[in-house]
């Protein structure tokens, strides 16, 4: 019998309007364009604005935009999976909501937390439904409000992240394309170098966590830097060895967008030329989850069925890991 795949069949991402350029955080922190962008790669990141709107705001934009593009009805979709670091509530999932707002009845759905590696985390986990034969339209999301909760007096993590998402629909396939192979992996460890002090179980939120800015990121730069650029690179060069890949199968590597540097660190390690990695962390920042699909939706014109794609990503946890696929659109 032939072996079912997943394959991403659409693609879809959006950003809200407003921009927050490098020269307006120099009015806000002691920062300077020069340092941001030769630091980062960040020229100016799109912040969601206005009250009431959550992470579900920017998903639903995504899944809408999908959902017409791919001509798939709400009721069509079995499952949706949200990748997010900051859902709209701790409870319920992000995904219910975004569901709800996009009118999908028939599905069920759940929240992917993995920090920044959340979107392949989560594509890795739809793949296996599909892949099961039991579900044939999964949606995958992967967004996040950042600014949310972004310390902007905090000139060491503001400059870096903004607000994104987009989503793409896994289908079954018995031609030899879609998810090929993968590599996740975490280390639990990492977790005192990047996390939210406060609001969680272990310290609930309270006035003296606000006080002290504890619901804020908390990272250390040069830690995760350290981490980001081994572990990226590595779990890249190692699915393009197990799968007899040489840089020049590769039509595209696709890395989550944290920092010019560590993304081009990884795609020297695995010998891409720079025109085939895909970059837009100078318009966008840090999106977290947003960044791998924000990258798929830009690049969709240039993409061609059967190009060989390597997504990868770092992020809190720590969490990591890549994703060898071949483009089936
Ligand atoms: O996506 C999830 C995982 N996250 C990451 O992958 C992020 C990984 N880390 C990084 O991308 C980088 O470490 C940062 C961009 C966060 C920071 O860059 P860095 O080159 O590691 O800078 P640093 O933290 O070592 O700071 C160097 C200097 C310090 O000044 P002193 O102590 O040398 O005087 C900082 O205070 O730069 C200073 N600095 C700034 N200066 C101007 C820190 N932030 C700023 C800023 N503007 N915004």
């Amino acid at each position: 019998m032939t072996k079912i795949k997943a394959a991403i069949t659409g693609i879809h991402a959006w950003a809200p309007e407003y921009i927050l350029s490098n020269k307006e955080l120099e009015t806000m922190v002691e920062t300077n364009d020069e340092w941001i962008l030769s630091r980062t790669g960040i020229s100016e990141r799109h912040i969601l604005k206005g009250e009431h709107k959550g992470t579900s705001d920017i998903g639903y934009e995504a899944v809408k935009g999908l959902m017409e593009k791919t001509g798939t009805s709400p009721e069509d979709v079995d499952l949706l999976i949200c990748a997010t670091v900051t859902p709209d509530m701790q409870f319920p999932a992000t995904a219910n909501i975004i569901s709800d707002k996009a009118g999908i009845k028939n599905a069920w759905g759940f929240d992917v937390n993995a920090a920044c590696s959340g979107f392949i985390y989560a594509l890795e986990s739809a793949r296996n439904f599909v892949e099961s034969g039991r579900y044939k339209k999964v949606i995958v999301v992967g967004a996040d409000k950042m600014s949310s909760i972004v310390d902007y007096t905090d000139r060491a993590t503001c400059v870096i992240f903004g607000d994104a998402g987009g989503a793409v629909l896994l289908e079954p396939t018995t031609d030899n394309l879609g998810i090929m192979d993968s590599i996740m992996q975490s280390d639990g460890s990492g977790r005192v170098h990047l996390h939210q002090k406060a609001g969680g179980s272990l310290k609930p939120a309270s006035h003296e966590t606000v006080d002290a800015g504890e619901h804020y990121i908390y990272q250390e730069g040069q830690a995760v830097f350290k981490f980001a650029v081994t572990n990226m690179a590595d779990v890249s060069v190692k699915i393009m060895e197990r799968n007899r890949l040489k840089s020049e199968d590769i039509a595209f590597l696709v890395p989550h967008q944290a920092n010019l540097r560590i993304i081009e660190a990884t795609a020297r390690r695995m010998g891409v030329e720079k025109d085939k990695v895909m970059i837009n962390i100078q318009k966008y920042g840090n999106t977290t989850n947003g960044t791998i699909p924000m990258c798929l939706h830009e690049w969709q014109s240039k993409l061609k069925k059967g190009d060989n794609l390597i997504l990868a990503a770092f992020g809190g946890g720590f969490t990591w890991g890549s994703i060898y696929l071949k483009w089936a659109i």
